[in-house]
């Protein structure tokens, strides 16, 4: 069978916390990882930017023979994949398929919530797209969402800040602030990729008895659901076991932070885009 990896992209180091879970659940298959490092964050960029850089990787996994492509960045998810899905993908060949983390969070996220009240931290771009009280709403009308942006988040976590003083700041009041929109707050969604890296600090300002919730899992049992259904897709994804990591950025960086995130030893190659 011809290599046919399946990608998975994020703007830098966060999609590797996804990678990691999605490994641990479907080993068999080969897996091409890329971090747009040169062009992190994208937290901040605009909606036209997001989706061109998006398209432009996505464009990059499908030359290397991948035929799905997993965005495991909740920005590019939130900002380009529909337009990916429904304007590019048709252009790009009838077998490609691009995902992304929103909707397999959002389907499940309401079984988690005695309240009803839950809350969203993410980036900027994440926040102001709305996806989470969209998509939430369409399975559990009866939810309440709650949203803070955390602009300062995946900064601290690209360089190596997660752990510090000035980390307490930004996550400490960034979960102030989301905690005081609502008293019933008992379910907290770290919706962006990069957070779990952050997950000491945060527990630090969450009072005990509201669940934190990380995407990797949720989003590799629901990998393993969708090839599971579409078996046409499956078939197009090889099985040898390897992973190869790729980054815009400079390789020996990535391979130091990487290995934090993705709990063993990396080594990437560079790719211009
Ligand atoms: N890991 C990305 C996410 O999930 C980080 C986005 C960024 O680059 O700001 O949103």
């Amino acid at each position: 069978m011809k290599y046919q990896p399946i990608g998975v992209f994020d703007s830098g180091y966060g999609g590797l916390t996804v990678l990691k879970e999605i490994v641990k659940q479907l080993p068999q298959y080969d897996y091409l990882y890329l971090g747009d490092n040169a062009r992190a964050p994208y937290g901040n960029r605009s909606f036209d930017t997001v989706y061109e850089y998006t398209l432009q990787s996505a464009e990059w996994f499908f030359k290397q023979g991948c035929s799905l492509v997993i965005l495991a960045c909740n920005t590019a998810s939130a900002k380009a994949l529909r337009t990916i899905q429904q304007n590019d993908l048709p252009k790009l060949g009838a077998d490609k398929r691009v995902l992304g983390v929103i909707r397999p969070t959002t389907e499940i996220i309401g079984q988690f919530t005695k309240s009803n009240e839950i809350g969203i931290l993410g980036t900027n771009g994440t926040v102001q797209s709305n996806s989470y009280p969209i998509e939430i709403n369409k399975f559990y009308p009866q939810v309440k969402v709650h949203q803070e942006a955390c602009p300062m988040w995946v900064s601290l976590v690209e360089n190596d800040e997660y752990a510090t003083a000035g980390a307490d700041f930004f996550v400490g009041s960034n979960i102030k602030n989301l905690l005081a929109q609502a008293k019933g707050i008992d379910t907290i969604l770290l919706a962006c990729t990069h957070y779990p890296l952050l997950i000491n600090k945060i527990k630090q300002f969450v009072p005990e008895n509201v669940t934190i919730i990380s995407q990797g899992e949720i989003v590799a049992t629901s990998l393993v659901d969708y090839l599971g259904r579409h078996p046409e897709i499956e078939k197009n994804c090889s099985k040898n076991g390897q992973l190869a990591f790729y980054t815009t950025d400079l390789p020996a960086d990535f391979d130091n932070h990487a290995a934090t995130f993705f709990g063993k030893p990396v080594k990437s190659t560079h790719i211009e885009l």
